[in-house]
């Protein structure tokens, strides 16, 4: 792994400048785990940015790829802008450094809604950009980037008074993200789902949901007219007595191992997971690649996972980058 480049006429920013392929943002407190993903032949560029030679690919541990990455030397902040506005509508900069000359670009370009979206509606489709200053006269941008958000941040008008805690707001950005809702009347299983905030979300979006956790729910949540509680071993469960299910979901806190032999026996039973794999200690590599070889699956970085990944999967195509 380089470190990070810190002048234009570098051999590796020369080399750069003609072949940039993609440029990865790392999920803020992650960027050993995405240089690892990455390989030794990506360069950091400072500011949680790294760049390949190779096209871009769906990476978990970054927040957000910049999927048509340019190296352009401006000469001023009005040719920043220039270049910006010829290449596409909606920038998002990213100042890891030059704060001032960042934001005297943005404040030049179209304004893109930095609004909190409120669930369940659907995020913008029109393509997103992102640009940062490598140095003064070097500006990398890339008119289109993998998440509609601004950096990657899947922000939403928080809900402080009916969810029993925070948890929910990661399956309304997985949900979000793959662009598909549980509908009315769908069957939900959620595992580990005490206190009940991936609950309420499902029972909310009017699907019939059944929760199963050691614990037991909040009450307010378990009182929900489309819940059946079951305080038992999510493990235990057996798919051929239990039945398909259209969403298996599950936030259980327990050892990787154990989820890929849950997936494993879901199999052709659930039409769609969502399924968070908490790390501990070091980062297993290894094990995260395991689920990468289910079919139609990915792999993600939520902006509202902590050390954790969470688990795509569906029947539906997904799209490329989530
Ligand atoms: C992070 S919490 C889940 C939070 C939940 N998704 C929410 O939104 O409120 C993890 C849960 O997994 C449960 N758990 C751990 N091992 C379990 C098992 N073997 N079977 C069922 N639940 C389990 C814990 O009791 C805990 O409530």
């Amino acid at each position: 792994m380089s470190g990070p480049v810190l002048g234009l006429h570098s051999r590796a920013m020369s080399l750069l400048i003609d072949s940039i392929g993609a440029v990865y943002l790392a999920a803020q407190g992650f960027e050993s785990e995405l240089a690892h993903e990455l390989g030794a032949d990506a360069l950091s560029l400072g500011g949680g940015l790294w760049a390949t030679v190779d096209p871009p690919r769906p990476v978990a541990w970054a927040q957000n790829i910049w999927l048509q990455p340019e190296i352009i030397p401006v000469a001023s902040i009005g040719q920043a802008v220039k270049e910006l506005k010829a290449r596409g509508r909606n920038w998002a900069g990213l100042a890891f450094h030059l704060h001032r000359r960042t934001q005297l670009i943005l404040d030049q370009l179209p304004k893109v809604s930095a609004k909190p979206l409120v669930f369940p509606s659907p995020a913008p489709t029109a393509p997103m950009g992102a640009f940062a200053l490598l140095e003064t006269g070097t500006l990398l941008a890339s008119p289109r980037t993998s998440s509609p958000f601004t950096n990657g941040e899947a922000k939403f008008v928080e809900d402080r008074a009916n969810p029993p805690n925070r948890a929910y707001l990661k399956l309304w950005e997985a949900l979000t993200r793959i662009r598909n809702y549980p509908q009315p009347g769908e069957v939900c299983l959620d595992l580990g789902a005490s206190p009940g905030g991936w609950t309420w979300v499902l029972a909310g979006l009017g699907a019939s949901v059944t929760a199963i956790d050691k614990a037991p729910l909040d009450p307010k949540i378990a009182a929900l007219p489309n819940v059946t509680c079951r305080q038992d071993n999510a493990f235990a469960l057996d798919p051929k007595i239990f039945g398909p299910v259209d969403w298996l979901c599950s936030d259980v806190i327990c050892y990787p191992e154990r989820l890929l032999e849950l997936i494993e026996r879901w199999q052709g039973m659930a039409r769609n997971f969502v399924i968070t794999i908490k790390l501990q200690g070091e980062t297993d590599h290894a094990v995260i690649e395991r689920f990468r070889l289910f079919p139609g699956s990915r792999i993600v970085h939520l902006f509202h996972n902590k050390h954790e990944l969470t688990w795509i999967a569906s029947k539906d195509p997904l799209p490329d980058y989530l």
